[in-house]
């Protein structure tokens, strides 16, 4: 097979190339490879295949959609999926949250929701709040919105200033005093009044217009907030005037066990990012979620017959993507699927934990069914103990998992049940022995 067209994201293409791992089916829980081994999916894809592959229902819809209507623009037309979509995503956001406008992934709704809290505070007549403050270690995928408030060198040192007016918050890992915690550690909730101590009283707090954080940092490595943390953000934004955004590109749709982050920990964000899960990933899709009070605010700043917010993409709510994003929400309530993960949590915690004490290995950390294992890096390399781990358990072990750096991120479809949890963890706890032999 030829392969040097196709210019691969974030991977190493040379790398990949010698010998490319490659994927052409998939069902439930498994992958199948072209060599035509079935592989267990770790990582549910990108963070993202939540009611496992090719759920019957969402392939259905996406099916049906495609031979009803291909397309139907969304500016200044409509189609009934779009407002359905919505509606049906409205419902299940926390209270409060529930005017919805559509994206196509991840990216786009960080951009979105910066443009949305940036614009918000001009029309109350506060333009002064032009501050967005993120925090190190973030992902917000790859916008120039997204890597400013991101929080990671190599997104963003090919790139230019990207945008001003941004800070960061510090990261919360700290293995020092929270190695090997079983769901939310318990070292770090001062570090949410660095935004008020440090930054606030840097920048004044009426220059900011929003914090943007992802509830669980997944793409750096599954950074877990502090207990507390998040309540303390949200306190310091309301005594302030501030927007609170979550990204829950990857904590919505059920990873905690809950509709969003923002329900499993009790916070109440101004706006939710969401993506990945929304379609299962079988479309691309990606929403904001607003607070009807910020929507309201846009609505009555200008004349009705005006157009209130000039952002949108050609294919915000495709009608592909409205069909696969209600069938997947219909299959998340029908088949109990945030319950589910919420039962097979206690299981895939201790069986994340039994790995600690195997070579290497300097941090076990887990919430929902998310999961990181730092690992030491090799003497002198980087990122390469990991990444060894990673293609063992490919091709040896018929397991996939995702590193980010020395660490390997787990975060399973949530159909996930015990004996599939049982390999993973044996499988990677081979890999990771027979590593650490070579
Ligand atoms: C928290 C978070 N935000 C944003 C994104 C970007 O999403 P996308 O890749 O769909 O643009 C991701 C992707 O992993 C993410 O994890």
């Amino acid at each position: 097979m030829q392969t040097e067209h196709f210019w691969m994201p974030f991977t190493a293409n040379r790398q990949f190339k010698i010998k490319p791992r490659m994927l052409e089916r998939a069902k439930g829980m498994y992958y199948q490879s072209t060599d035509g081994r079935e592989i267990l999916d770790g990582t549910a894809g990108l963070w993202c295949v939540n009611a496992g592959h090719n759920h019957p229902k969402i392939v259905e819809a996406i099916q049906k959609q495609a031979a009803t209507m291909d397309f139907a623009p969304t500016f200044q037309m409509g189609h009934p999926l779009a407002f359905e979509a919505a509606s049906k995503l409205a419902s299940m956001a926390p209270s409060g949250l529930d005017r919805v406008f559509f994206c196509n992934d991840g990216s786009e709704g960080v951009d979105t929701a910066l443009k949305i809290a940036l614009a918000y505070h001009k029309l109350r007549g506060d333009a002064g709040r032009f501050r967005l403050i993120g925090r190190e270690r973030a992902y917000h995928g790859v916008g120039f919105g997204g890597i400013s408030v991101g929080g990671i060198a190599g997104n963003r040192k090919q790139f230019g200033p990207a945008l001003s007016g941004v800070d960061h918050l510090p990261h919360p890992l700290n293995i020092a005093k929270n190695a090997y915690s079983k769901g939310l550690p318990e070292y770090g909730v001062e570090l949410a009044d660095v935004l008020e101590q440090r930054l606030l009283a840097l920048h004044d707090a009426s220059t900011v217009a929003a914090v943007i954080v992802e509830p669980i940092q997944g793409s750096t490595g599954v950074i877990l907030p502090p207990q507390g943390y998040l309540q303390k953000l949200r306190e310091i934004c309301n005594k302030h005037g501030i927007l609170l955004i979550f990204d829950e590109v990857i904590t919505g749709f059920g990873r905690l066990g809950s509709a969003f982050g923002a329900d499993y920990f009790g916070v109440k964000p101004d706006m939710i990012v969401c993506a990945k899960g929304l379609t299962n990933a079988a479309v691309p899709m990606g929403a904001v979620i607003a607070s009807t009070e910020i929507y309201d605010t846009f609505m009555h700043a200008a004349p009705q017959d005006q157009i209130e917010f000039f952002h949108g993409y050609t294919y915000s709510a495709h009608p592909l993507a409205c069909a696969a994003a209600i069938a997947t929400l219909d299959v998340f309530k029908e088949e109990g699927i945030f319950q589910a993960a919420a039962d097979m949590s206690a299981y895939f915690e201790q069986a994340a934990h039994s790995l600690r004490g195997l070579p290497n290995i300097k941090d076990i950390r887990n919430l929902g069914l998310v999961c990181g294992i730092e690992l030491e890096p090799q003497t002198g390399k980087t990122n390469t103990r990991a990444y060894d781990i990673f293609e063992k358990c490919f091709w040896e072990k018929d397991v996939l998992i995702r590193t980010t750096g020395d660490i390997i991120a787990l975060s399973p479809p949530l159909i996930i049940n015990k004996e599939q949890i049982d390999r993973l963890f044996s499988k990677i706890a081979e890999a990771i022995r027979e590593q650490a032999l070579s």
